[in-house]
Parts: structure tokens; sequence; C-alpha cells
């Protein structure tokens, strides 16, 4: 089959690799129908490169048909239609009872310190073949895939696989009173979708960003907006707009990739330099996040007020200022989203007739698997207009 590979630091390649068989007898494969392109992809691309193999197939966001079913699989059968959640999480584990998928003790990586392995992740999360390419060997098939309806187009279902409940956690864990303020720090898939599921929710939205047509397709929706670029610092303008106080809550839908975090960019490019083997004890040792959103964030947010971070973040000496988030009395919650917690609630409202969160609309671009190399590079430099990319193996 056709895959999208990592090769090489930005450097994805669309090639043949062997298809998926069933290996154990929970297991399905699934045909791909359709596969999201994520901000999550775009660390693979570059910061993550040294936990990365040349040959690993990458993709999170997949869904399709059902085409082999392994002998102990009780509740699907060839032909249903599901959506792969990103973490590979078993259903049955101490955690995932307790609903923290995306720590599974069944596939935690106990060797790298991590969580819950994940789909097209990298050696730091279980090295599990991806999801953007024609088929996928999915385990755990009767707890982990999401059976949803033939008929209505792949994109009603799609971003149940990561956006939808990554963004419904993001504004869960911001917590929000009914007649609140929450500030929205990026716009792109996840911090547009937080956007759209706290404005649903009835709460005041505003979308901080700096590339003006992610800012004015998050104003179609209802946000307020505050072009980044504009502007020194975020936190007195979201102040102004709220009594002086600040946000009471703020989501960081950005991450290590931040714009605006000169020192931490050079040290990130400085890393590519490094041996493969160096750089990684480099990157888990020494902090290499760009830190600019985050900071916006603890700037941001009104005293006793919380922080809700979507953003991947991966370095571990990152400094903070401790003081002032001491003071502040602020709450930070984070985290790989617990795909399977949030999503029977969402799938409930993707099946109303009116598609309220807009997500047969969400796409920006529809692409063939053979589009890949020139749409990771697009979508990371921002250009056509690209917020969400789905490919049509
Ligand atoms: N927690 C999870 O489970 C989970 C799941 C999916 C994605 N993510 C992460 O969420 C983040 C966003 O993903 P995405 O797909 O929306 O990616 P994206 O790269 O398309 O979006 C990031 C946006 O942030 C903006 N931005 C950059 N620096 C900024 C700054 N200093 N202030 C304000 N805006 C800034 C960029 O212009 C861009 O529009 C990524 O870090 C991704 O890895 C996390
Ligand atoms: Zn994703
Ligand atoms: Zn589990």
């Amino acid at each position: 089959m056709k895959a999208v590979t990592w090769q090489g630091r930005m450097d994805m390649q669309v090639v043949e690799v062997p298809d998926p068989v069933i290996e154990d007898p929970t297991d399905v494969v699934v045909e791909i129908t359709s596969t999201g392109l994520c901000g999550s992809d775009l660390h693979l691309y570059d910061p993550l490169t040294p936990f990365m193999n040349p040959g690993d197939v990458v993709g999170h966001e997949p869904m399709g048909i059902v085409r082999e079913v392994g002998s102990a699989v009780a509740t699907l059968q060839a032909g249903d239609r599901v959506v792969v959640p990103f973490n590979v999480s078993c259903g049955s584990c101490w955690m995932c009872e307790r609903g923290l998928f995306s720590q599974c003790e069944t596939t935690q990586n106990r060797d790298t310190g991590t969580g819950a392995s994940l789909f097209g992740y990298s050696k730091l999360y279980g090295q599990v073949p991806g999801g953007q390419a024609e088929m996928l060997r999915v385990p755990f098939a009767d707890t982990l895939p999401i059976k949803v309806p033939h008929g209505p187009p792949d994109d009603r279902f799609l971003f149940l696989s990561d956006v939808l409940p990554t963004a419904w956690q993001a504004v869960e864990y911001a917590d929000v009173e009914d007649d609140g303020t929450l500030l929205v720090i990026g716009a792109g898939p996840i911090g547009d979708m937080s956007a759209r599921i706290a404005m649903h929710r009835g709460l005041r939205v505003i979308v901080v960003d700096s590339v003006r047509e992610r800012l004015a397709r998050v104003h179609g929706q209802g946000a307020e907006t505050i072009d980044h670029s504009e502007l020194d610092g975020i936190g007195d303008r979201v102040r102004e707009l709220t009594d002086g106080r600040g946000a009471d809550a703020v989501i960081d839908a950005v991450g290590m990739e931040a714009h605006g975090s000169p020192v931490a960019e050079t040290a990130q490019k400085a890393l590519a330099l490094l041996p493969k083997k160096v750089q990684e004890k480099v990157m888990l040792t020494f902090g290499s996040d760009r830190l600019a959103a985050l900071m916006s964030a603890i700037d941001a947010v009104r005293r006793g007020g919380t922080i809700s971070v979507s953003g991947v973040y991966g370095g571990s000496t990152d400094p903070l200022p401790m003081f002032q988030l001491f003071d502040k009395q602020v709450q930070v919650r984070m985290g790989q989203a617990n795909v399977r917690r949030w999503s029977d609630e969402i799938l409930a409202l993707l099946q109303q007739d009116d598609d309220v969160l807009g997500v047969e609309s969400f796409a920006t671009h529809h692409l063939p698997l053979e589009d890949a190399p020139e749409a990771y590079r697009k979508f990371r430099d921002k250009e056509d207009g690209m917020v969400k990319v789905v490919f049509t193996p």
C-alpha cells in the first residue's frame, strides 16, 4: 500500500510499504477513506526529529471501512464505518476506566517514560505505524474504534479522531462559568475548534493569532479576535476587554513551535545540527520549547483563573515564572486528549441534523495522499489559506 513516511528532517515521502495484517485476534484492518494532517505532525516534521526513524509511517487522524476482522472481535464486522482515535488505548485498564485514555497502562511506554502509544508518533510513543496510509491495523477493536453511521460525508465524523476531542477537553479543562470569557491562543484547527465548542456553550470567546485568514475564519463563527502581530502585549489588550481583570481561562492551542520565541527557536535549530543520539538526550534533558504562547497565557489569565494547555510541549527544564503563577493563583491543566472520554458525547452532537460545529466545512483542503510532502510544507508555512488538510487515499 501507499503511505506517508518520515525520511528525514522536513522530508516526508509517499512510498510503498507492506500492507498491514491482523497480528492479534482483537485487531481489525481498516481501509482508510480520509485522514487528517495535524499541527502535531509538524512537530515530527522538525523538532521531534531525534525520535523518528526513516520509513516511519505517520498520521493519526484516520477513518475508513473495516476490511478484515480478527477472530476475537465481537462488535465490528467487515463493512462497518469507523473513526480511529489518535491514542492507542485498551479501554479496560485502571487509567482507561477512569477516562484517562491517553495514559492507558496497557500501551504506556515505560522505556521512554511516556504515556499511551499514539498512532504514527515517533519512538517516544511506541513507534506504531500511522494512518496517513491506504490501510491501518487497529488493535483493541471492540473498544478503540468509534463506529459511525454510513451516509453523511466523512468530514461529518473524521474530526472525532483528534481535533474534536482535543478541543472539547481543552474547553472542559478551562472550566469557564456560564457568563465567563475564554481566551484562545492560536487559531489553527485546535484553537478554531475550541472556540467553536466554547461559543456553542454560550461563552464569550476571544482568539489571538497573527495569521489574518485564520482570525477571519474564527471571527466568521462569532469570536472576537486579536491580531498579535499588531501589538506588543496580548495581556494588556485582554485586560482592556475584560474590565481590567483578564480572561477567566486561557487555552494555549499553540505549543512548542510558537512564533515570537527567538532564543528557543535558535536552540531548536542548533539542536538539529547535533548527532541524533545527542539530540535525543539534549531534547529530553534541557528546555527546547518556544514558550511565547504559554507566557502570553500566564499574563492574560485573571487571578484565580485557569490555563488549559492543549498545545504540545517537549522540553523538560523550560523556565517558568513560578512567582507569577503562584501569586496569581493560577490552575494549569494539560495533556494529550483522552479521545474515548469525550467521543460518545461529541458523536451525539454530530448526529444532529444541523452541523452545529461546522465540521463539514472545517477542512480547507482535500488532497490525494500523493500531495502530502507539499502539504506538510504549505501547512507549516500557512500558505494557500491552509488550515485543515484532509487526505483522501
Ligand atoms: N493535546 C492534544 O491531545 C493535542 C491534539 C492535537 C493537537 N495538539 C497540539 O495543539 C497545537 C495546535 O495544533 P493545530 O493543529 O491547531 O496546529 P497549527 O500549527 O496549525 O496552529 C497553531 C497556531 O498558533 C499560532 N501561533 C503561533 N505562535 C503564536 C503565538 N505566540 N501567539 C498566538 N498564536 C500563535 C500559529 O499562527 C497557528 O495558527 C499543536 O501544538 C498540536 O501539537 C494537541
Ligand atoms: Zn492530530
Ligand atoms: Zn488502557
